[in-house]
């Protein structure tokens, strides 16, 4: 600010857009110089200003060996890299076995590209064959009972809820949610699935913010073994 009041260019209607980057940059530089610390966590928003606030922590990272944790608000990541619990022939994914299900897929769906990273224990022709453990699918707790059932019964198999490992009680997302792990008996049709998942009341609606989620995602993905994406 101090700069830009003190010159006369900032009056110049041609070099406008050219100062305001210089302001941008300036402003990234100053966040990032006067209240960014090692070993901090430091949460990323969104914008073209935040673009150079980033430039200088990663040249901080770099220059000063910083131990820093970027946790990004934005919604224009342009890769994501993700594990997963199995990757079938089609490579549709299931996700899910830490129960970070819907944080994942949120912020999957935010990046260009999605890379999933998975050894050779995870490749399968058919899901179910290597991840026993069922699909996970994120549910709003008061419509577990009702989500288990209905999708026994239109898709056959068991969703079971998951459990602390103490037994105490069940597992609570980051969301306040529960999770189902559905033990599926046969090979689907994953995308109509998927879709007719959504649609049971709690695990999902559009308009409501502790939504839900089953995951299979379809994807690319690499491992020592195949090197295709
Ligand atoms: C967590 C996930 C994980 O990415 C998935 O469970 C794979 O984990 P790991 O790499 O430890 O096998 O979906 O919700």
């Amino acid at each position: 600010r101090h700069k830009l009041k003190h010159t006369r260019l900032f009056r110049s209607p041609s070099n406008t857009d050219d100062m305001a980057e210089e302001a941008k940059k300036l402003a990234g530089y100053a966040a990032v110089d006067n209240h960014v610390q090692n070993n901090q966590v430091v949460g990323v928003g969104s914008g073209s200003t935040i673009v150079y606030a980033v430039d200088r922590l990663a040249e901080r990272v770099r220059q000063e060996k910083l131990n820093i944790v970027c946790v990004p608000t934005s919604f224009q990541l342009d890769v994501a890299i993700d594990g997963a619990d199995e990757v079938d022939a089609a490579l549709t994914l299931i996700k899910g076995g830490g129960g970070c299900l819907t944080q994942e897929k949120i912020v999957a769906s935010c990046a260009k590209h999605f890379i999933v990273i998975a050894d050779f224990r995870k490749d399968s022709s058919a899901l179910g064959q290597q991840w026993k453990k069922g699909v996970p699918i994120e549910v709003i707790p008061m419509a577990y009972v009702p989500v288990s059932r209905t999708i026994a019964k239109r898709f056959g198999g068991e969703a079971v809820l998951r459990m602390a490992v103490s037994k105490a009680g069940p597992v609570v997302t980051d969301n306040s949610n529960f999770i189902l792990d559905w033990k599926f008996e046969h090979i689907h049709n994953w995308k109509e699935v998927n879709i007719a998942i959504k649609m049971i009341p709690g695990t999902h609606t559009h308009t409501h913010t502790h939504t839900h989620t089953h995951t299979h995602w379809n994807c690319c993905w690499c491992s020592p073994s195949y090197s295709g994406l």
